[in-house]
């Protein structure tokens, strides 16, 4: 493609990891960057329409404008995170404050409350569930004397155990003294990272496993032992270290694709990297949703799922070729370029795609098509752990 290009994008390979996500970049992020620098001329906005975790702002970080959207709002947290400018000797000590103050929540909470569950003895299938559900049963009990309390309520004995969701009550407490400043996104993502970790479940929250066997007990013990502040502190700390200056504007939205598109700046580049396949992420992220609202929402299934989930149209047989017009259309009316990625396993197929394309933004755009040949994770949904795909972006540039 010609270009009249002044400057490149280069990749920021330092992208501090928060949390595992279905269909994340992060591997393909140099793939991405280089797609984005087929359309790249140094004065744009990358619009991240669907950013998720916000990876791309991570890469993108200090180099160009960003405006990072995805519906769930957990992926703003992550976006300003990422794009946030830091001046850390303004906050000389902080991690070790925030650390005490948590402490001091945590330890107050568990006195009060005068509830114990030790895993130290457990030794049995049997055993094992009886304590996961006691732990599950809290979900009646009146919780109202502890100020923040919604996992402890909610999620005892689900992905975390009891103490776990302590911790992760308390810490949310803590953020919310920083609502107004850039170390609230520090804290909430060292305590989603502190989170992902320590949650039982396979990196996701559609489930929690339940003990079947010898090996699965002892898997699921290994969380329920682990000691959660250890991977607050770490993540805080790495996160002081590889986040600093970034004098670029930025944005972020927690918006419906359609409405973000409407917003956008004219002349912009829009990364497109909608869901590939029927499971929407709504369910399978909700408890980072519900940290981050923290809304004491209706729950509702084994999973603890919110009711209020977004359904996505890419997601839905019926609608996802519709949506794609629509995305295709406003980008058009917005005299922006698209980089889309997807790949031959999604709900429309490849050539399908490129044809609406073609189709839809016509004779003003210049038309090219990458393929990478990639190994997807399953995430535990699949019998097999990854699968080979052709993973493809598709380049419609503004001429
Ligand atoms: C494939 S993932 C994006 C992954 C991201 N590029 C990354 O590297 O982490 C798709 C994202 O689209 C979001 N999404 C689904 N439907 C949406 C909609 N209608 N509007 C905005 N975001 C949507 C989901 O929440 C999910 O985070």
């Amino acid at each position: 493609m010609p270009s009249s290009k002044v400057r490149t994008l280069e990749l920021n390979e330092q992208i501090p990891h928060i949390t595992k996500y279905m269909g994340s970049k992060r591997n393909l992020i140099d793939f991405i960057v280089k797609s984005l620098n087929e359309v790249y001329t140094g004065k744009e906005t990358i619009v991240d329409l669907f950013a998720g975790s916000s990876i791309l702002s991570g890469a993108l970080r200090n180099q160009a404008k960003v405006h990072s959207n995805d519906i769930q709002s957990y992926s703003a947290v992550l976006a300003n995170l990422y794009l946030s400018n830091y001046d850390w000797i303004s906050y000389n000590g902080i991690s070790e404050h925030v650390v005490d103050k948590a402490t001091i929540i945590y330890e107050n909470y568990k006195k009060n409350n005068n509830l114990r569950f030790d895993y130290s003895k457990i030794n049995s299938i049997d055993a094992l569930t009886k304590i996961e559900a006691k732990q599950r049963n809290l979900y009646k009990k009146d919780f109202t004397h502890q100020d923040y309390h919604l996992f402890t309520k909610y999620y005892s004995g689900t992905y975390w155990n009891y103490d776990q969701c302590l911790w992760i009550d308390s810490i949310r407490k803590v953020a919310d003294d920083y609502k107004n400043t850039n170390l609230y996104f520090v804290i909430l993502a060292s305590l989603m990272f502190a989170m992902t970790y320590n949650s039982q479940s396979t990196g996701h929250y559609a489930q929690y496993r339940d003990a079947t066997s010898d090996s699965s007990m002892k898997d699921i013990l290994i969380y329920r032992q682990r000691e959660f502040l250890p991977y607050f502190k770490r993540k805080f700390a790495d996160l002081k270290v590889a986040l600093n200056e970034n004098k670029y504007a930025f944005r972020t939205t927690t918006l419906d694709y359609s409405e973000c598109l409407d917003e956008i700046n004219p002349n912009s580049i829009v990364y497109a990297d909608p869901p590939y396949c029927f499971v929407h992420y709504s369910r399978f992220y909700h408890a980072l949703e519900t940290l981050v609202l923290y809304d004491y929402p209706e729950v509702k299934h084994k999973g603890r799922y919110r009711t209020d989930r977004h359904q996505s149209p890419f997601c839905i047989k019926t609608k996802v070729e519709g949506a794609f017009v629509n995305l295709f259309q406003k980008i058009k009316t917005k005299e922006s370029s698209l980089v889309l990625s997807y790949s031959n396993t999604g709900m429309i197929d490849l050539e399908s795609l490129k044809n609406l394309l073609k189709k839809q933004m016509g004779k003003e755009y210049e038309f090219e098509t990458k393929v990478l040949l990639y190994k997807h994770s399953t995430m535990g949904r699949k019998e097999d752990k990854s699968r080979n795909v052709q993973e493809a972006a598709l380049i419609a540039k503004k001429v």
